[in-house]
């Protein structure tokens, strides 16, 4: 008989594991969850009276709130959690190879090899280790073989692969209302015993008929595919904006008219400044990787393009600012509204408005920057990382962080919206232009100002994806 799950422990209390595992906690009060990182200020602000979480995630904090104490927890003691538990899942980080064999490309699995090491290293029971990062197709075959090499005569490991869906912003409902949870195992009595044991767990809160099952291989490759293809749609759009900007055609009018074909669809057809995130490129590049060894050159130069048309779009979009201010922004002070890579979420990896700034600041502008979520020490990171040539006291010359959006807009020439956050969209517009120097110009990267109200106001619009 499948085993029944009453301890689980989660590796990695990042964005995935956090969230993930408190709302198992949350919908199944009769299982003991453990979120275990290396990191302790990670697991302090987990464990932070206050709730001063590390993620900022709407709804999460009552999630926590609830089961917090209860049946979850948080701590650095990663050997006794896994010695504890019956299942754990493995929810560590899986960056791009920055050097060596696949660098630039492949995905960095040393931490989820280390984690499958101290799994074999220290249980002292069968356990089910589920992967729960994003991996290349046939990683479980490594963590198994790992696993089965070390493991003590009585321990037995099955592998599962289950992947997370979420999107950050959104990712509470996205769990408590998942379009499907998908599990992946080896085709064997014990594979599929194990794959029950997980689907009885998801079962407390997802209905049946959203649990797929699927073999180890199909799960981890869908996992890549559904970025892919989410991340293909956006770089199809965005062509398509450049062609409407050329045209004079409308990209919500063109998205609006093609998305109501219900083979296409409506959604995440949105003209941006260009994706960000710490996925669909890592996730894509390692599809390029995978495809490029596998002996596929025209597959993996298919995807490829999709991120080489995300790169295209973003300095595309810098361009036009510097086009559109008289073919010079040296000197020129401008407002960026918006760090974060999407709104609700205070996450900036590879977010589109870090490469605009790298573009106005070597360009000589000066730049000031407002986002409702992102810390000022993390802007000053994310800055210095993406000018490593310049020291910070030289980028801090060049860049200040606002308060408000109508302080950020204060006296510049122009304002530039980066991120779809909603209190952009109330800001008032008229204030804000009385405050600026003339000719005063808005470059809506989001299609989120009415354009033609801040026309008759007096500014100069320029929208992604309008033509004039
Ligand atoms: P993250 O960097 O926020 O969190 C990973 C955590 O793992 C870190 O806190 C790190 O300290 C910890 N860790 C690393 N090695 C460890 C070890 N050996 N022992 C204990 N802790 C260790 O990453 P994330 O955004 O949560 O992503 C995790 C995985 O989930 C990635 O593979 C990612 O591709 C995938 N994913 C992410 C999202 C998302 O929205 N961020 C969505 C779906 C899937
Ligand atoms: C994405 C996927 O949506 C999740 O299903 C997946 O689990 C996750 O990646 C992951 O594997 O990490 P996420 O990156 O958090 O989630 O956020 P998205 O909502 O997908 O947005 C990604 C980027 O695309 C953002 O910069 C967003 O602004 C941009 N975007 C999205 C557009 O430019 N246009 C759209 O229509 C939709």
């Amino acid at each position: 008989a499948p085993v029944k799950v009453t301890k689980i422990c989660c590796i990695g209390a990042g964005y995935v594991g956090g969230p993930t595992c408190a709302v198992i906690a949350l919908k199944c009060p009769h299982i003991t969850v453990t979120i275990v990182d290396l990191n302790q200020a990670r697991v302090d602000a987990w464990n932070s009276p206050d709730f001063a979480l590390p993620i900022y995630e709407p709804g999460l904090v009552d999630v926590v709130k609830q089961a917090r104490g209860r049946n979850l927890f948080f701590s650095t003691d990663v050997d006794k959690g896994i010695q504890e538990a019956d299942l754990i899942f493995v929810s560590v980080n899986t960056p791009t190879k920055k050097t060596g064999v696949g660098a630039g490309f492949a995905a960095d699995l040393n931490y989820v090899e280390l984690a499958t090491r101290r799994i074999a290293a220290v249980a002292t029971s069968s356990k089910i280790v589920v992967e729960k990062s994003t991996v290349p197709c046939r990683t479980a075959e490594s963590m198994r073989t790992i696993l089965e090499a070390n493991s003590k005569p009585g321990t037995r490991f099955d592998i599962l692969s289950n992947p997370e869906f979420l999107a950050e912003g959104t990712a509470i409902t996205d769990l408590f209302s998942p379009d499907r949870v998908l599990i992946g195992s080896l085709q064997t009595p014990e594979g599929k015993s194990a794959c029950q044991s997980l689907g009885d767990v998801y079962a407390n809160w997802v209905p049946k008929d959203r649990i797929l099952t699927v073999g180890l291989w199909s799960s981890e490759l869908s996992k890549l595919a559904a970025n892919a293809m989410l991340a293909q749609r956006i770089s199809s759009i965005n062509a398509l904006s450049a062609i409407c900007e050329a045209t004079g055609a409308n990209i919500d009018e063109v998205a609006h008219a093609i998305g109501f074909d219900s083979r296409i669809g409506p959604k995440f057809l949105r003209a941006s400044v260009g994706f960000g995130g710490s996925c669909f490129q890592k996730d894509i590049l390692n599809l390029v990787y995978l495809s490029e060894s596998l002996h596929l050159p025209q597959v993996a130069a298919y995807w490829r393009q999709v991120v080489e048309m995300n790169e295209y779009q973003k300095s595309r979009f810098s361009k036009t600012v510097v086009d559109t201010l008289f073919n010079t922004i040296t000197g020129k002070h401008i407002a960026v509204l918006g760090f974060a890579f999407k709104a609700d979420t205070g996450d900036t990896r590879e977010s589109a408005s870090i490469s605009l700034i790298r573009d106005f600041l070597s360009e000589r502008a000066y730049v000031t920057i407002y986002d409702p979520q992102v810390e000022e020490a993390q802007i000053w990171l994310d800055l210095s990382e993406a000018c490593p040539n310049t020291p910070l006291e030289n980028i801090k010359k060049q860049v200040t962080i606002a308060h408000s959006a109508l302080e950020a807009c204060k006296q510049k020439e122009a304002v530039v919206i980066a991120t779809e956050w909603k209190e952009f969209r109330e800001i008032n517009w008229q204030t804000v232009y009385d405050d600026m120097s003339k000719p005063a110009f808005v470059f809506d990267g989001r299609l989120l100002v009415d354009a033609d109200k801040l026309r008759k106001i007096g500014f100069k619009v320029t929208t992604i994806g309008r033509g004039e």
